[in-house]
C-alpha cells in the first residue's frame, strides 16, 4: 500500500472513530460468486435487462404486469437493494415509486444530498409477489443471480440493504436488521450497510432517526472513498 493510500485509510478510520465506531468481529457474509444458474449471464447491463424482462423462471412471472429490473446510474458508487416490487412498481416497471419509494427518494435527496439518478436501485426479486408477500426461497433462488450480476457489473463501493429480506438473501446472514443495522460490513470488498426498509419507517416513524444515522455513515463512506 502506498503512503498516500495509508494516510487516506487512517483518515477514514479516524472519521469512523469520531462518529462512534467500535471494532466488531468479522461476520462471514455470502460469497458473491454463489452459482445458482447453469446459464451464464451477459457482462452488459442492457443485455442483462433484456434477459430479465423475458424471464419466466418462477411463478411470479405469471402474475406480474412488468418486470422491475432496477434503475439508476450504471456506474453508481451507491446501490440500494429492496425486497421486491409492490403494486405501483409492478404497474410502472420502476423500483420504489410508491409511498415507500417517495420516502426513499427523500432520504437520498435530503440526507445523502444526492439525486435519485446518481444511485442504482434494485430488488432481490424483479417481479411482484402477489399481495406484497415476502418472496419464497424458490423465487429468490431463481432471481438472485440477476442481482448478483447487477452488482458485479455496476461495481458499487457501498450497498445499502433495505429491510430483512434484502439483507438476509444477499448476505445469507440471519442476524436481525434491528441488531445489525448501521454496521459497516464487508461484502466481497464492497461496504454493506443494512438499514430498515422505508415501508417499515412508514409504519414506525420513530425508527426514521436510525435510518438517518445510518445514511450519515453512508455519506461519510462515499466522501472518503479511496
Ligand atoms: N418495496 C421494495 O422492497 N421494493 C420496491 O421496489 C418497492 C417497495
Amino acid at each position: 500500500m502506498q503512503d498516500i493510500d495509508r494516510l487516506k485509510l487512517l483518515k477514514e478510520l479516524y472519521t469512523y472513530k469520531s462518529i462512534g465506531y467500535d471494532y466488531i468481529e468479522d461476520i462471514k457474509l455470502a460469497d458473491n460468486k454463489r452459482q445458482f444458474s447453469s446459464h451464464p449471464l451477459p457482462d452488459d447491463l442492457t443485455a442483462l435487462e433484456q434477459i430479465v424482462k423475458n424471464c419466466h423462471l418462477c411463478q411470479l412471472s405469471k402474475t406480474r404486469k412488468n418486470v422491475v429490473f432496477g434503475e439508476g446510474d450504471p456506474n453508481a458508487k451507491l446501490m440500494f437493494i429492496g425486497e421486491g416490487p409492490g403494486a405501483n412498481e409492478d404497474s410502472t416497471g420502476k423500483p420504489f415509486v410508491g409511498r415507500a419509494g417517495e420516502l426513499l427518494t427523500k432520504i437520498i435527496e435530503n440526507v445523502l444530498l444526492l439525486k435519485r439518478e446518481d444511485v442504482f436501485i434494485a430488488n432481490i426479486v424483479k417481479c411482484r409477489p402477489p399481495g406484497n408477500r415476502v418472496p419464497t426461497d424458490i423465487e429468490v433462488k431463481e432471481c438472485i443471480p440477476y442481482l448478483l450480476k447487477q452488482i458485479e457489473l455496476i461495481k458499487p463501493s457501498v450497498i445499502v440493504t433495505l429491510g430483512a429480506t434484502a439483507y438476509k438473501n444477499l448476505t445469507l446472514d440471519t442476524t436481525s436488521v434491528s441488531k445489525i443495522r448501521g454496521e459497516i460490513l464487508d461484502y466481497n470488498g464492497i461496504k454493506l450497510i443494512p438499514t430498515f426498509h422505508p415501508s417499515y419507517l412508514l409504519r414506525n416513524p420513530s425508527a426514521k432517526k436510525f435510518v438517518y444515522f445510518d445514511m450519515k455513515k453512508v455519506k461519510i463512506l462515499l466522501e472518503n472513498l479511496i
